[in-house]
């Protein structure tokens, strides 16, 4: 069904950032196969999350819901996962379904693994690979996809592992599967990626070593056979749904977006960075912190941007932000160059192509490149008017919506209903600051 986000003169207002994607996924598995009971406040109810929590109780877990974002979760500790009695369905989560590839392995137990169209086509044998090289099990039909099945084992056998892309993801489900190898399991990353299955495991108790070698690659291993120990946490705010309402406060007329709680992690700021470069007037304030991370309020006002190349090594610390960049390049004046970003091309959907239809079709001169775009800005609110394909893509459609707050013409979408995935409050919020979005 489509929507209509109508240009306004201002944005205002404050807003808690939902929590943090990621964490949520996290907590929730990690509490799971605890010893104890775990309290989370602050969860993402997301259906991306929520599905996660379902697997989790499907393989053993006892997961309550208490409301407002509280959970407890009473895990498996030492008897361990157990196989699901049906198939285990990730709905579009590419997190919740590598992560949990990796958290099963290590048990004794067969699990049938399905998503959605969109998770359907994205890759998984970068995850597959290092799994079978530990003694894992797949069913599938050949290509790396889902649906599949793996059988997991009691006896994996530990590796040093180099991914071949810049993945949290590969990252963490080599790392979770170590958590029940037989001796000690390396990951080393070249570039460094987001690090809360570092942080998170650490905080459940799970003895874990990072070494920055060189200052060119970082290493982290991990010993099999520990127990995780329950915990009370609180997820910090996400700062890719917070890149959103930053974005908006950025390209709107007049007024000021504040964003609260938000999660300030050189592995995730790279959208905050690039932005900065580019002239946005990002205040940030100290907040305290949850879940070891450190948390900010951040203020946004309309700025004149500036296009610019985004450094490459900015790309792993703003993998989910291309699609809310493009939006601000769009409003620059000048050119900005993305490059070194090929991943995008297996997200969600392929988010290159993405952007660069939802830019085109609203008036904005973009070019594609196999790796990147290059988009070239309007010095100021670009034409609008365009009716952007999604793709059943959660981050296309929210910035499609952005956009529409401030270009000339109104910005419409073909769908909304798969922003649930991530940001669930995103149209209530949004109306909060000022936004003008229909279902029409
Ligand atoms: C995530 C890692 C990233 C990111 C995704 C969440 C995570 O994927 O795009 O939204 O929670 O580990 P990759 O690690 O595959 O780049």
């Amino acid at each position: 069904m489509a929507w209509t986000s109508f240009p306004v003169s201002k944005l205002q207002g404050a807003i808690r950032a939902p929590g943090d994607k990621s964490c949520s996924h996290r907590a929730l598995m990690f509490a799971g196969i605890a010893e104890g009971t775990s309290d989370i406040s602050g969860l993402l109810e997301g259906e991306d999350v929520i599905n996660t929590a379902k697997a989790m109780a499907a393989l053993g877990a006892e997961t309550e819901q208490k409301g407002g974002g509280r959970w407890t979760v009473k895990g498996v500790g030492k008897a361990g996962l157990t196989s699901p009695a049906s198939a285990l369905d990730f709905g579009n989560s590419g997190t919740g379904s590598r992560l949990m590839l990796g958290l099963m392995a290590g048990y004794p137990l067969e699990a049938r693994l399905v998503g959605d169209a969109s998770l359907s086509r994205r890759p998984m044998n970068r995850v597959i690979k290092p799994l079978e090289q530990m003694g894992a099990r797949f069913d599938h039909d050949g290509r790396g996809m889902l649906p599949l099945t793996l059988h997991g084992s009691a006896s994996l056998n530990p590796i040093d592992y180099v991914p071949e892309h810049a993945s949290a993801q590969v990252k963490s489900c080599v790392l979770l599967a170590g958590l029940n190898a037989q001796g000690t399991t390396r990951v080393t990353e070249h570039r460094p990626t987001r690090d809360h299955t570092e942080k998170m495991l650490r905080g459940f108790g799970v003895d874990l070593d990072v070494v920055n070698a060189d200052g060119t690659r970082s290493v982290v291993s991990i010993e099999g056979g520990q127990t995780l120990q329950a915990v009370d946490t609180q997820i910090p705010g996400d700062p890719s749904s917070a890149a959103f309402l930053i974005a908006a406060g950025l390209i709107s007329p007049a007024g000021g977006v504040m964003v609260e709680g938000v999660m300030s992690n050189e592995t995730r700021d790279g959208f905050f960075r690039a932005a900065a470069m580019m002239g946005a007037d990002i205040g940030a304030e100290e907040l305290g912190d949850a879940a070891g991370e450190r948390l900010i309020d951040m203020q946004a006002v309309g700025s004149g941007l500036k296009g610019r190349a985004i450094p490459t090594d900015l790309v792993p610390a703003m993998i989910d932000e291309f699609p809310i960049l493009a939006v601000l390049a769009a409003f620059a004046e000048g050119e900005t160059r993305v490059s070194g970003a090929h991943e995008l091309r297996v997200k969600e959907s392929d988010r290159i192509a993405a952007v660069v239809a939802m830019l085109r079709v609203n008036g904005v001169e973009v070019e594609e490149h196999e790796d990147g775009f290059t988009v070239q800005g309007c010095g100021g609110p670009p034409p609008g008017g365009g009716l952007v394909e999604t793709h059943h893509d959660h981050r296309i459609a929210m910035s499609a919506l952005i956009m529409g707050t401030a270009s000339q013409k109104p910005v419409s979408i073909d769908d909304a209903a798969m922003i649930a995935t991530s940001y669930p409050d995103f149209m209530a919020h949004m109306a909060s600051l000022g936004a003008d979005i229909r279902n029409a």
